[in-house]
């Protein structure tokens, strides 16, 4: 890898280290429930790797299977129990639930303290009024990581998210504004998309449009956030052209490698985070 890498798998495995040494420490570990409901293949994997990170830093996991036709009651019931459950800290549900399922209805039930995806309005509020008490959703929490790791300067930067999403674009928007960003948001019917990504210091893509983003459009030393994770030919790639921009940008994520294992480290961070409440700790 060249010096202009922006390395999360290494940076999430530091995390994710530190993490266990903490958890060896506890008596009572914490508990994360992880609920996967449908057959979309792509969750299937997500989950695994989830549910394969928490055992090794000693949180326990419970895991609860669904399948496509699993119903609203079902999921609210569930869900209603696992808020009840003192042994329980944290509540995931992976995303997208099966299309006849009311997804907000069901996110909105989490109890906010159990809420370690950070999707619940209570927690958006919180991150909205740029309070330490947010839980912050575990992908834009790991961007804002990652880049901070890097030492990136903010302050009054043209930062451009490309997509509008509830799990990326918006929070990711948010804590970039609370770091004092002049911040645009791009989504499908934004127009001249070449020119706002030719103004931006910082750049989040995240729109699932496979190497949409050219090193020819991007700014000379900007810093290239790459959320995408798409295949061509069976081959993974992101949102951005990378072999064109990382001859431009000063600092760039891959696919893999980039982001993907921050989401997993900052999902660990806030299990722990929230149990470290529920117990006073
Ligand atoms: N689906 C895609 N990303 C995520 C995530 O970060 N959390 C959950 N719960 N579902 C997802």
């Amino acid at each position: 890898m060249t010096a202009n890498i922006l390395n999360g798998k290494e940076l999430a495995l530091s995390i994710r280290q530190n993490l266990k040494q903490q958890v060896d420490a506890l008596t009572n570990k914490p508990c994360l429930a992880v609920v996967l409901a449908g057959d979309n293949e792509a969750s299937k994997i997500y989950v695994k790797n989830k549910l394969k990170a928490a055992e090794e830093i000693g949180i326990e996991t419970s895991l609860f299977l669904f399948d496509n036709d699993v119903t609203q009651a079902e999921l609210e019931n569930l869900v209603a129990r696992l808020n009840e459950d003192k042994k329980i800290n944290g509540i995931m549900l992976q995303l997208p639930l099966p299309d006849k399922i009311d997804e907000k209805a069901i996110l909105n039930m989490i109890s906010p303290e159990k809420d370690v995806d950070g999707f619940h309005p209570y927690n958006i509020g919180l991150l909205q009024n740029n309070s330490d008490n947010a839980v912050i959703a575990a992908t834009p929490k790991g961007i804002i990581r990652l880049l901070e790791n890097a030492n990136v300067d903010f302050e009054g930067k043209n930062a451009l998210v490309i997509g509008r999403s509830q799990i990326v674009g918006k929070p990711v928007a948010m804590l970039l504004l609370n770091k004092n960003c002049t911040v645009t948001v791009a989504h499908s019917k934004t127009k001249n998309l070449e020119n706002l990504v030719a103004q931006a210091d910082i750049l989040v893509s995240a729109c699932g449009c496979p190497k949409l983003i050219k090193g020819s459009w991007i700014k000379q030393d900007a810093i290239i956030v790459d959320v995408g994770i798409n295949r061509i030919d069976g081959k993974l790639c992101g949102d951005v052209d990378f072999d064109s921009a990382k001859e431009k940008a000063k600092l760039i994520t891959p696919v893999p490698g980039g982001v993907g294992p921050m989401t997993i480290a900052m999902l660990l961070e806030n299990t722990f985070l929230a149990y470290k409440k529920q117990n006073k700790l």
